[in-house]
């Protein structure tokens, strides 16, 4: 740099600060500890980045700093479709958030399934929480025809043989007759759904209610939040643990990456 010069991007600890990694004095210790890296090489205090061209991790997992990024927490209520335009004209799950930027929902529910579903315009964590290899569980509440016997929650935890393969094993709770808490590595087309016919017992209402470690029961449905910093690096680390049996299954089920920023 020539004397005088402005000095080019951002301070590393204010960038982490604004990211919600803790305070700036907290975030310089990071940076001190040797637990941050720009590009690869293990960050310098006093460093500067750009936010908008440069990958940051702490421990090991990125931190999303891109500044114009932007994370949705809505509770989908039934009769919505998740994708971003419907040839059939019924409400999408896009018009329930503001419209700009423009934002893609993380997987899918279907028309009739409500809970929890987060939107984004970041691609990666996008292609993360989509691919099953990340080991992040998803759980819902399903209320089906009947109380279930021990030997349809046996068969519904150890793996039911559907159409495109054997479920992985889940784990599965009644917390009362006839309702179901089923945790699910996996998210194949309707799976809940056919889970629960295969054993006898269809799904007459379904809930999502938690995606990692995010789950919100206060969020009424139809409403949305923003994710805090914090939940977004849980996704991030928590996408960032291969899921159990990865790469042994070798199912290749899991979606196409989108495209940076794509939708
Ligand atoms: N499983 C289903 O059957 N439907 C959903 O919307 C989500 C999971």
């Amino acid at each position: 740099m020539t004397a005088g010069a402005e000095p080019q991007g951002e301070r590393l600890q204010k960038v982490l600060a604004r990211a919600g990694l803790g305070s700036r004095r907290v975030c310089e210790e990071l940076v001190a500890d040797g637990r941050v890296t720009v590009n690869g090489a293990v960050a310098v205090l006093g460093q500067r980045v750009d936010p908008r061209a440069d990958a940051v991790t702490v421990d090991g997992v990125p931190v999303p700093i891109a500044p114009d990024l932007v994370y949705y927490l809505l509770n989908k209520p039934a009769g919505v479709v998740s994708t971003a335009a419907d040839p059939e004209g019924r409400p999408t799950v896009v018009d329930l958030v503001p419209g700009e930027p423009r934002v893609f929902s993380v997987g899918r529910l279907d028309y009739d399934t409500e809970g929890l579903l987060i939107l984004t315009n970041d691609g990666e964590l996008a292609h993360r929480l989509a691919h099953p290899s990340h080991g992040v569980t998803k759980e819902y509440l399903a209320e089906v025809d009947g109380a279930v016997g021990a030997g349809a929650l046996r068969r519904l935890r150890d793996g039911v043989e559907l159409t495109d393969g054997r479920t992985a094993p889940a784990t599965v709770g009644q917390p009362a007759p006839g309702v179901l808490r089923i945790v699910l590595h996996e998210g194949r087309n309707r799976q809940v759904r056919r889970m629960c016919e295969a054993v006898g017992h269809p799904v007459r209402r379904l809930v999502r209610t938690r995606i990692g470690t995010v789950a919100d029961p206060s969020l009424r449905p139809g409403a949305w939040r923003p994710l805090e910093g914090g939940e977004v690096r849980a996704l991030y680390a928590a996408s960032s643990t291969p899921a159990p049996g990865a790469g042994r299954r070798g199912s290749g089920r899991g979606p196409s990456r989108p495209a940076r920023g794509g939708r």
